[in-house]
């Protein structure tokens, strides 16, 4: 008799013939960096997770580089903010001066800059407004002028989330004007208008002020709106496209993956975060597992490599050999 159970008998048969392994290489940590000096300030709603000042996240980052993930990406949490969120191009900025630093101690770690101005904007949305109506075209400029002042401060990769129309094209022509012609853009192409970002909009006070993001970032009641967004950006010069959230959203990863040839980055975002952190606190379910069971699926589902605020854990956890014997 044919028996599937004979390679499912012990640890080591198991470990054999599994197809799908996470490692340090496939993970990307997020930041959070604020003003000041000192900081260390918890988040409410993703416990473990912190707003960091920049010599603090320098402290942070020993243990980052120690665990082998060798990409994070930062997010900016200004004091100031405006109408047209000036503060995100300011080469004086608060991420500016953090990537500075953090390339002077590690100049190794891959930096990931966000594009985006909802963390800058007084209204809290990711691009200029006019009327209560968020501008397209005329945000392109800022966001331009933002990706390169963040690979002037040295960010390997630029990261545009703000999901205006044409934004990969213009970042891309901005960036070969300036000589930026090896600066990758990791482009949010595929990005919902979900409800699980709460708690990163608590995290970088970037809420939006009225209304909703629903006009740029995309329904998901609208699947197939996800291949022409890769498309188009692919054909703007993107290098990385990046699906986001990401478990609620496995078959628009696997159908791209399936579809395009691209290397997708899968965004497990805030809200994926805190339901597992909030469900360990109960007791209701088990977190070392359970997040080795949702990084899993995220890369089986056709993702290389993944945005995650476990990605320390995880990685502490496969050293310490939770993971040997599943
Ligand atoms: C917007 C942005 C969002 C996230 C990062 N940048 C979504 C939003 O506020 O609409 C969410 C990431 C997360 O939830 O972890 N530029
Ligand atoms: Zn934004």
């Amino acid at each position: 008799m044919r028996r599937l159970r004979r390679l499912r008998q012990t640890p080591q048969m198991r470990k054999l013939v599994a197809e799908v392994e996470v490692t340090a290489k496939d993970l990307i940590m997020p930041f959070f960096i604020v003003e000041g000096e000192g900081i260390t300030n918890p988040i409410g709603a993703m416990p473990n997770i912190c707003q960091y000042s920049i010599d603090r996240v320098l402290i942070a980052l020993e243990e980052v580089v120690e665990l082998g993930i060798n990409t994070i990406m930062l997010f900016g949490v200004p004091e100031h903010k405006d109408e047209c969120g000036s503060g995100a191009y300011d080469d004086n900025g608060i991420i500016q001066r953090a990537i500075r630093a953090i390339k002077a101690k590690f100049p190794t770690l891959l930096v990931i800059g966000d594009v985006c101005l909802c963390e800058y904007t007084s209204h809290g949305h990711c691009g200029l407004i006019k009327d209560n109506e968020i501008l397209n075209d005329e945000t392109l400029p800022v966001l331009a002028k933002l990706a390169l002042s963040l690979a002037r401060a040295g960010a390997d990769i630029v990261a545009p989330s703000d999901m205006m129309d044409g934004r990969v094209e213009y970042i891309r022509n901005a960036l070969d004007e300036e000589g930026f012609h090896y600066v990758p853009i990791m482009s949010y192409s595929v990005k919902y208008a979900s409800n699980l970002y709460g708690p990163f909009r608590e995290a970088a006070l970037s809420s939006p002020q009225f209304g909703d993001r629903k006009s740029y970032q995309m329904n998901y009641l609208t699947p197939r709106d996800a291949g022409r967004a890769v498309n188009i950006d692919i054909r703007a010069g993107a290098d990385f496209i990046v699906v986001k959230p990401a478990t609620f959203y496995l078959d628009i990863i696997q159908n791209i993956k399936e579809t395009i040839d691209c290397h997708i980055v899968a965004y497990d975002v805030s809200g994926e975060y805190s339901m597992i952190k909030a469900a360990a606190k109960e007791g209701w379910l088990d977190e070392v597992k359970l997040v080795h069971e949702k990084l899993t699926a995220i890369k089986r589902a056709g993702a290389s490599t993944i945005i995650t605020y476990h990605a320390i854990d995880y990685v502490k956890w496969q050293k310490e050999g939770l993971y040997e014997w599943i």
